[in-house]
């Protein structure tokens, strides 16, 4: 009975989880532009929609463990990636990717979003120390955002976690959310769901 009651406290605790997380990005996933990011590649065979969700999520799940801007972390973790084209096929040199594909990303949320400073900062400085003038960030939350990133783009080339990020993202978060419509379609029929 106890072990019942401690399981269904769990349930009830990733429920709210999600709720809460779902609450912060319901806008942004279902933005027509913001879906476009599953045309192109990123990470080995993960597209750009689905790192920006991983991202997101544990940027969100980090920032409410440790007391800070859940929100922001769920908003920008979606959105530090917010460009519409495949990198790889870029004729620059990859270092110029690298470097501006920041700004390009802020660009384009600032034009459909109403962006914090908090979130203003983790997307731009999101690639540090390769960013401009090495910036130092002034938010304990995009220390959060460029730790995540580098976890989540190892990974992703490695395939290592994202079964782990799968399994968590669809028993908490956008499992759920499909079924209760919050999710785009295309998103849910993607490979990784
Ligand atoms: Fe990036
Ligand atoms: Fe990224």
């Amino acid at each position: 009975m106890a072990h019942q009651s401690i399981k269904l406290k769990r349930c009830l605790a990733k429920y709210e989880l999600y709720q809460e997380y779902i609450s912060y990005v319901e806008d942004i996933l279902n933005h027509p532009e913001v879906q476009r990011m599953a045309d192109f590649a990123h990470h080995g065979t993960t597209s750009t929609l689905e790192h920006v969700m991983h991202v997101s999520y544990y940027t969100f799940f980090l920032c409410k463990k440790y007391g800070l801007d859940a929100r922001a972390g769920a908003r920008a973790g979606l959105l530090h990636d917010f460009f519409l084209y495949d990198w790889h096929e870029k004729e620059d040199p990859k270092i110029v990717h690298t470097l501006y594909h920041p700004k390009i990303a802020l660009k384009n949320a600032e034009k459909y979003f109403e962006l914090s400073d908090v979130e203003r900062e983790m997307i731009l400085l999101h690639m540090y120390p390769v960013v401009e003038g090495f910036k130092q960030p002034k938010y304990k939350e995009t220390q959060v955002i460029q730790m995540v990133d580098k976890i989540c783009a190892v990974s992703e080339v490695l395939k290592v976690v994202p079964k782990l990020v799968e399994r968590r993202l669809q028993k908490i978060a956008l499992g759920e959310a499909v079924s209760l419509g919050l999710v785009p379609v295309e998103v849910h029929q993607s490979r990784f769901f």
